[in-house]
């Protein structure tokens, strides 16, 4: 049955490079669960886009003298770049400035302003008196109220997640003036949360599925009570408040970013299909999956399900929220701020993608914490991507090529080690495919590459390389059997390792391909801009893009089929050279 799969990845503020933490916390996790759900069948759109909003931007650009738009504009082009390099499949990767987006947020904001769930109230805010501006929340720093975290951000404590009222931080300073900020009154609109909360609190206790800290996170902050947030700032970068007198402030960029999970999907459907409707969002049977960090729960968990309850419509709920703790590198967070971090595009001018995807998706932090070392990346390349698969691939295509003349051997009677290495793999393709669906993708990958070790050691056991010599058949029944367990690896491998599971797919003589393609489009609008969209392949379509097809299955390789030569999978790389350039 082909189910819409909605998946939907934290829109990176358009500031500043994409870096490993980034991409193991939320973008690859996505795409490898993008990936299994094309391949099963589902009707999977994912979709994200540059946060072009907030006091980050506008402090990038008051550094850099230029506009936000500019800042936005550069980062944006580099993200494109690397989703492309990296095999990010978004089906729309977007932004937050576009006019859809600021009219879909500006009639989220006049459905809560109609039905009251908006009220104006002053509050304090910090005001620099030497720069002359109320500072936006990132821009005062401060000691956390809950945890005493020394570097919490105006309303929210990376360390312990924490969010509260800027008045609450303790010792503020500002971050542009160095000064000491005064407490000034200022008016916003206030949303009151507090009327949503029981339906949230229904709701999110129902969901078994959630990681424990997810759902621990949800219920405690339920538990201490929804206040209402003030959802308009005095900045002049963002989306403007549509109420006659409101001129000079915009609406808080997270109210803002998180609508863009639907925007984004009417914008795709606008775009892919000239309609205005999107099946991930009224359909009953859809599924929204948010792929982001854990310092973004609040804001998924709480903030969003609370807009979409307010907004109606008929909107889904989150279906889950699968947040990942953080990547450290060699035990320290890694921190855009404090330049402390791997590059994505640094790592891949060196290294393939399937090498990055593979080793990132080995440390995935699903359950807690995990660390990067250049150490860990090479050992694991080396030691598993080349010797264990690339080399398993590539010995019994070779040997299947220049032996049995290019084709899949008929085998004769299977043996009972042959039966078992096939009901093996199978049986490890049942699992793998349920870790995948429970998104424990680290689980999956760990399973799948159980049984690459398992295949060598059946390869080692039978060394068809001796036996062809006295008894070619049986070595030959021994080849079927291998390149059976391969084939039906290289799809469980395919989410995590794309490029080469297509050219496996190609080296097992299947023609047609796994993947659809990228490609960077150029939208015209008021201000145009550049969008990177995914087209499923026709093969995966069924000649229908509203019913896919599952090619999420074991290997059926007929014996007899044309294979082609093999060349080398993967790449050695260099311990020395690494840990030299790395100062590990
Ligand atoms: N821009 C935020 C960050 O980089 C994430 C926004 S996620 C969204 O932390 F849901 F709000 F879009
Ligand atoms: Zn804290």
């Amino acid at each position: 049955m082909s189910k819409p799969i909605g998946i939907f990845v934290a829109w990176p503020y358009a500031n500043g490079r994409l870096h490993l933490g980034h991409i193991a916390g939320a973008y690859l996790p996505a795409d490898i669960f993008a990936r299994f759900n094309r391949l099963s069948g589902n009707r999977v759109l994912m979709v994200s886009g540059s946060d072009a909003h907030g006091t980050p931007i506008t402090l990038k650009a008051r550094e850099e003298n230029c506009t936000p738009y500019d800042v936005v504009a550069r980062y944006h082009a580099t993200f494109l770049q690397g989703w492309k390099n990296l095999g990010i499949t978004f089906d729309l990767f977007t932004h937050t400035h576009t006019d859809n987006h600021i009219s879909v947020v500006q009639d989220f904001f006049r459905t809560l302003h109609q039905q009251d769930d908006l009220e104006v109230r002053s509050s304090e805010q910090f005001y620099d008196i030497e720069a002359g501006m109320f500072l936006p929340d990132r821009y005062v720093t401060g000691e956390c109220p809950k945890c005493g975290n020394q570097r919490a951000r105006g309303d929210q404590c990376e360390q312990c997640g924490a969010t509260f009222e800027t008045a609450e931080l303790k010792n503020p300073r500002s971050l542009i003036s160095d000064s000491t900020p005064e407490l000034r009154e200022t008016e916003h609109y206030f949303f009151r949360m507090d009327k949503y909360e029981a339906a949230l609190h229904e709701f999110v206790e129902k969901q078994e599925h959630w990681r424990p800290h997810v759902k621990n996170y949800t219920m405690a902050a339920l538990r201490d009570g929804l206040k209402s947030r003030p959802i308009t700032r005095d900045i002049d970068w963002g989306v403007p408040v549509p109420v006659a007198g409101w001129e000079n402030k915009v609406i808080y960029v997270w109210f803002d970013a998180v609508i863009g999970y639907y925007s984004a999907a009417l914008e795709w459907a606008e775009m892919e299909e000239g309609r205005s409707s999107a099946p991930w969002w009224t359909e009953s049977a859809g599924r929204g999956y948010y792929f982001i960090g854990k310092d973004n729960v609040p804001f998924h968990s709480v903030i969003w399900p609370i807009e979409l309850l307010a907004y109606g419509h008929g909107l889904q709920l989150p279906y889950d929220v699968p947040a990942n703790q953080f990547l450290n590198i060699d035990g320290e967070k890694f921190s855009t701020s404090r330049g402390l971090a791997v590059w994505l595009d640094d790592v891949l001018e060196q290294f393939d993608p399937d090498a990055v995807r593979y080793y990132l998706a080995s440390i995935f932090p699903e359950s807690k914490d995990s660390n990067f070392t250049w150490k860990g990346f090479v050992q694991r390349n080396n030691g598993e991507l080349v010797a264990a698969w690339g080399n398993l691939v590539n010995r019994v295509l070779g040997f299947a090529v220049s032996r049995y003349d290019s084709q899949v051997p008929e085998p004769g009677l299977l043996s009972e080690r042959d039966e078992a290495l096939l009901s093996d793999t199978q049986a490890v393709f049942a699992r793998v495919t349920t870790e995948y669906e429970l998104v424990n993708l680290r689980e999956a990958l760990r399973l799948a590459f159980e049984a690459v070790r398992e295949v060598n050691r059946y390869l080692d056991e039978k060394a068809p390389w001796h036996e062809f010599k006295t008894d070619p058949k049986a070595a030959g029944t021994t080849i079927y059997c291998a390149l059976q367990a391969i084939d039906t690896l290289k799809m469980a491998l395919a989410p995590v390792l794309p490029f080469s599971s297509q050219k496996i797919h190609e080296y097992l003589g299947y023609s047609g391909s796994l993947w659809g393609e990228q490609e960077i489009v150029r939208r015209d609008a008021a201000v145009p801009y550049d969008v990177l969209v995914y087209r499923p392949s026709i093969d995966a379509l069924n000649g229908d893009a509203s019913v896919g097809r599952s090619i999420w299955q074991v290997s059926d390789l007929p014996s007899g089929q044309t294979l082609l030569k093999p060349a080398p999978l993967f790449k050695l790389i260099d311990e020395e050279a690494v840990l030299a350039q790395a100062g590990e």
